[in-house]
């Protein structure tokens, strides 16, 4: 039963439609910390697994690192202000395992624990709610060492870090989401080795893919332990499939491609199975799982964090990779908000899930500063608009959708792409660290003031 406020959505039948959003709409914008923070072996932080990487030559674009990137280490009192300025009700961001744990267990590094403690006191000042993330990628590399996420000792290791935030934070943070994506820890770390640990072994991946859904599930224990009255949720990606034609064939092609690529972790989290599609696709590769592990993976949530940014079209022959007339971001993501409310709907009539907010939803496009110094980045802010609208249509359909965070709040760090992809409705001057509002942000400002999103 949908139990939220009833919208208002006027004049959709004038020129002007306005979707108004319920009042307690959460409006956010989101980071991750290896993307933002720079100080990578400050204060006692101990070296991830992206400081190895970037430092590896020929692993990113430029050879870029996070070793500075937006210094928000150094600055984050200036981007909460800067956050308050913008209007945000809430602020997604990550912690740094190693900046708090610098061998990954054992003596607490006192000093990365309480910059995040400080970031959380200067957020709730400027009555900004935080949602913290534990995991968004950068794993101590000392635990890579002993095998990663490979290891199932990594599971109770994750776990006690788990706790060890909440005890510190829990008082004032009340929404913790484990992972985030831990399908792309699994393809683009283990599979294509893209990203950080740079792994490319099928086997590896699908064992790393349960390893991380038995960690999550230690870790939703740990958290309900130490306080039962938290939100704990897990942040998943997905590019929902759309079938090239009417086809049969490719009907079919996009259903399977579907099934196999993007259900494991809602079927394993919110059915407690592995899809069947999925065990055919690893044949021998499959995982080794052990009893008592899908009912552990499988605990009551919170909430989900849906992260969408495309969609794939796919054919009898695969993925189309150019859709014609189609406009693409600089990620060569086809732009595709219609996709999303179909999502949405998909994954509400095929789940019991809780409610969801959109952790994640943005664009990169080459952005222009202009001689006046701004930023006129119209492509963005029809982007964020056009989402903002499939959203309000999926909660008119009845998917209980309680906020939005805008990817990302900061032009950032882009894993493998560098600094070449810009996804901020907030301008970085690498080179000054001097932050600017594009119109993107001043735009989503506004939205937030007024609760609406009109489509034009
Ligand atoms: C998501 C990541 C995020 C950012 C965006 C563009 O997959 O969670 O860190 O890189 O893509």
């Amino acid at each position: 039963m949908n139990c939220r406020p009833a919208l208002n959505n006027q004049g959709r039948e004038g020129k002007v439609s306005t979707y108004k959003f319920p009042p307690d709409f959460v409006w956010g914008a989101a980071t991750a910390s290896y993307q933002i923070e720079g100080a990578w072996n400050e204060d006692g932080k101990g070296e991830s697994i992206w400081d190895r990487f970037s430092h590896t030559p020929g692993k990113t674009a430029n050879g870029d690192t996070g070793d500075v990137a937006c210094d928000h280490y150094h600055r984050y009192r200036d981007d909460v202000a800067l956050m308050r300025q913008l209007g945000l009700k809430a602020y997604r961001f990550s912690v740094s395992w190693p900046r708090v744990l610098t061998n990954g267990r054992g003596p607490v590094n006192l000093h990365g624990l309480d910059f995040y403690d400080r970031l959380v006191d200067t957020l709730l000042e400027a009555n900004i709610v935080p949602f913290l993330t534990l995991y968004h990628w950068d794993l101590p590399q000392v635990l890579q060492d002993e095998g990663g996420w490979t290891n199932r000792d990594i599971c109770p290791t994750f776990a006690d870090y788990a706790a060890l935030m909440v005890k510190r934070l829990g008082d004032r943070v009340k929404h913790w989401a484990t992972f985030n994506e831990p399908k792309v820890v699994m393809d683009n770390g283990h599979l294509n080795g893209d990203h950080a640990p740079g792994l490319q072994d099928p086997a590896t991946a699908y064992q790393v893919g349960h390893h991380l859904m038995v960690a999550h599930g230690m870790a939703v224990q740990a958290i309900r332990a130490i306080d039962p009255n938290l939100y704990i949720g897990i942040v998943l990606n997905h590019w929902p499939s759309y079938s090239a034609s009417d086809s049969p064939e490719d009907v079919a092609a996009a259903e399977r491609f579907w099934l196999q690529s993007e259900t494991l972790f809602l079927d394993t989290i919110f059915k407690a199975h592995y899809p069947p599609s999925r065990w055919e696709l690893m044949g021998e590769d499959i995982p080794s799982i052990c009893n008592g592990d899908l009912v552990l993976i499988s605990q009551r949530l919170d909430f989900l964090g849906l992260n969408y940014y495309s969609r794939h079209l796919v054919s009898a022959q695969g993925i189309i990779d150019h859709v014609p007339g189609s406009e693409y971001t600089e990620m060569g993501w086809e732009v595709h908000p219609p996709a999303l409310r179909n999502l949405l709907n998909k994954m509400n009539d095929g789940y019991d899930l809780p409610p969801i907010y959109i952790t994640e939803n943005g664009a990169a496009f080459r952005d222009e500063v202009t001689s006046d110094g701004a930023i006129h980045d119209e492509r963005r802010l029809e982007y964020i608009r056009q989402h903002l609208i499939q959203v309000y249509l999926a909660m008119e359909d009845g998917v209980d959708i309680r906020g939005y965070f805008a990817w990302s709040l900061l032009d950032n760090f882009e894993w493998g792409h560098g600094y070449t992809k810009r996804f901020g409705i907030v301008h970085v001057d690498y080179e000054t660290q001097e932050r600017t509002i594009k119109d993107s942000g001043q735009w989503y400002s506004r939205v937030i003031e007024s609760n609406t999103v009109s489509d034009s």
